[in-house]
């Protein structure tokens, strides 16, 4: 049997990829930070050892985007040359890794989905620190790694843009929202899905865009989880009273210690080129996702 391997294991997309592991019966081994921390070289070493993996999926990251404006090079160590480490112990091991990137390693300048291979170029620390770790990870396992580059990421576990939006939905405030930037919500269950389906269909390596379909910007995802929040709550007086919606704000209105991009859009050519589904559109994925989520938040 397939024997997996899982850092950042008790991070967003970790949890949600060890359940979907746990609900096929894989047999697999969840590391979290305390157990393993993959900037440390040794430990990382030790762990794939030990472990003896045929996959490891790298969930471990520095997701902090502003404060790693201020702390680069601690977030190149975990994202980069914690990448590099794993890679290096993976080639040794003879498993597999499966890298999770991000959009942020492109200008977002672009008009079009930016495909698998377009030149890479990001605007800040954090976009800087993945892109040393995909180069780290394709440098050490050219032929046996997967580059699955995700965005605008929200799930059941860990803090993210639904949750945010779904509080203050429940305050009754109405909060503005960024329209100016465009991308493609995705849900951390999708992502984990689509990791599996790259096993299960032995697909090629290389880069893979696991992001949903479809496009929006943050004050239309807004719009989305408030529409699906009210029309989830008992119509009340309190609940009517409370009733607001976002409104419009521009980039420039929200201003950020890291640069966010304009267009963040990824092509998903790479799936169907090897035979598989891309992830479906973002507001399909949201009403899917919605219930575990507010079960969650309101918990
Ligand atoms: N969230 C997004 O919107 C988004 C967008 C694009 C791409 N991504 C990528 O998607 C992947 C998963 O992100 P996520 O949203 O699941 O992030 P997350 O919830 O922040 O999870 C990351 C996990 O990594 C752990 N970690 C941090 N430094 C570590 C280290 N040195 N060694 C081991 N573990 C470490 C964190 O532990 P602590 O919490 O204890 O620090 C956390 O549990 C990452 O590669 C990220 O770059 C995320």
């Amino acid at each position: 049997m397939t024997r997996w391997l899982v850092t950042g294991a008790a991070g967003m997309l970790g949890r949600d990829l060890t359940d979907l592991l746990r609900l096929r019966g894989a047999e697999f081994t969840a590391l979290a930070r305390a157990d393993l921390d993959i900037a440390d070289a040794r430990a990382v070493t030790a762990a794939v050892s030990s472990v003896k993996p045929d996959i490891v999926v790298n969930c471990a990251a520095w997701t902090a985007v502003d404060a790693a404006e201020e702390h680069e090079a601690q977030a190149l160590a975990v994202n980069g040359r914690g990448a590099g480490n794993l890679a290096a112990a993976c080639a040794n091991a003879g498993a597999l890794l499966v890298h999770p990137s991000t959009d942020y390693v492109f200008d977002g300048h672009a008009a079009i989905p930016y495909p698998e291979d377009a030149p890479t170029g990001p605007a800040g620390a954090y976009g800087r620190g993945k892109l040393a770790g995909e180069q780290a990870v394709r440098a050490a396992l050219p032929g046996a790694s997967y580059i699955v580059r995700t965005a605008w990421l929200y799930g059941a576990h860990g803090k993210n843009f639904v949750k945010t939006m779904l509080r203050l939905a429940a305050n009754g405030t109405a909060p503005g929202v960024v329209a100016d930037q465009h991308g493609q919500p995705t849900w951390t269950a999708d992502v984990a899905e689509q990791v599996l389906a790259l096993l299960e269909k032995s697909a090629p390596p290389g880069v893979y865009h696991a992001t949903s379909s479809g496009q929006t910007t943050w004050f239309g995802f807004a719009e989305e989880i408030f529409r699906l929040y009210h029309s989830s709550v008992a119509r009340d007086e309190d609940a009517e009273r409370k009733r607001v919606a976002p409104r419009p704000i521009s980039t420039a209105e929200y201003p950020t210690p890291a640069q966010r991009p304009a267009y963040s859009v990824l092509g998903h050519d790479a799936w169907r080129a090897a035979g598989i589904e891309p992830i479906g559109d973002w507001r399909d994925a949201l009403h899917r996702a919605f219930p575990a989520i507010l079960a969650q938040a309101s918990g």
